[in-house]
């Protein structure tokens, strides 16, 4: 019963194919005839779909940001600007970096963007898609908006080195400043003898919701404040972990830490905006870890 149901199927699908294969080039012929019928299979027949998989295409246009520095000058690259490139949406990774390595495989080997893990531990793949920053990898691709063009820009406010890959040097140099380890007065005595820093289960659950930050700057470069005085002001991220080190009950210098914060640009130029928390697509809330060195300062 089901074979004959699918036969008459993929006859239908055939005849259907036909009639616009009369009106088409033979490479949308053969595309569209291979899927409908396919399709029309395995909608009709369970067993038949181990043996007809191959999709329908569905293409999606995507408009990425282009610029290079090496590029020869009065060419296209060597302005600002936004490229497109189709992508089968059936014939790719379901998130957003997939789509960017088939376009740099596929398409345009001169594509530059940061990517590592692919999993959202690294936070190089940082950047802002449809006008918001996140992390390409954990960016899924709706295929429900397929019609819709998708753009894709480099994170906001920062110097661009190239594409989508952005200049970090004074994001980590902010890190840095705030001495992102654990200073201990033992600390000779604790290398040379091997004893471990032990912290109570309780003060150690304490760092939940600080110690998963992967520094992709998301929240940084979403802050209103952030843009207009990152040279000063120290930036959602940096201070979220600042606020890790401050509370962190095996340090030895939470007073030197509070009194480096303590300043009009680097802490209180956050003006409880709020975009940070919005953003960090690892669920974090740098306004509120914020919020808690302000207490902390007064
Ligand atoms: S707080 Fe979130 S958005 Fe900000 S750097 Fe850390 S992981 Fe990224
Ligand atoms: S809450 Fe503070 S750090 Fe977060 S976006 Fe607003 S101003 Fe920036
Ligand atoms: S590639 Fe590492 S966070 Fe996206």
């Amino acid at each position: 019963m089901g074979s004959r149901v699918a036969k008459r199927a993929i006859e239908r699908a055939i005849a259907s194919a036909s009639a616009t294969a009369s009106k088409s080039p033979l490479v949308s012929f053969r595309t569209r005839f291979t899927s409908s019928a396919a399709a029309a299979a395995n909608a009709s027949s369970p067993s038949s779909s181990s043996t007809t998989t191959s999709p329908t295409t569905l293409l999606k246009n995507f408009d990425v940001y282009r610029w290079s520095p090496e590029a020869p000058k009065g060419s296209k690259d060597s302005k600002p600007h936004y490229q497109s490139y189709q992508v089968d949406l059936n014939d790719c990774g379901p998130m957003m970096l997939d789509v960017l390595l088939k376009i740099k495989d596929e398409q345009d080997h001169s594509l530059s963007f940061r990517r590592s893990c692919r999993e959202g531990i690294c936070g190089s793949c940082a950047m802002n898609i449809n006008g918001v920053n996140t992390l390409a990898c954990l960016s899924k691709v709706d295929k429900s908006t397929a019609a819709e063009t998708t753009k894709v820009a480099p994170l906001p406010h920062m110097f661009v080195v190239r594409d989508l890959v952005v200049d970090m040097s004074n994001f980590y140099a902010q890190y840095k400043s705030i001495k992102p380890w654990l200073i201990r007065d033992d600390e000779d005595e604790t290398k040379s003898s091997g004893k471990e820093n032990l912290q109570s289960k309780e003060d150690r659950e304490k760092l939940d919701g600080l110690y998963e930050c992967i520094l992709c700057a998301c929240c940084s470069t979403s802050c209103p404040s952030y843009w207009w005085n990152s040279d000063k002001y120290l930036g959602p991220a940096v201070l979220l972990q600042a606020y890790r080190w401050i509370i962190d009950s095996r340090d030895a210098r939470k007073k030197d830490r509070l009194i480096q914060v303590n300043d009009a640009f680097k802490l209180y130029r956050c003006h409880t905006i709020m975009n940070c928390t919005k953003v960090c697509p690892k669920g974090l809330n740098p306004a509120k870890a914020i919020a808690k060195i302000k207490t902390m300062v007064k």
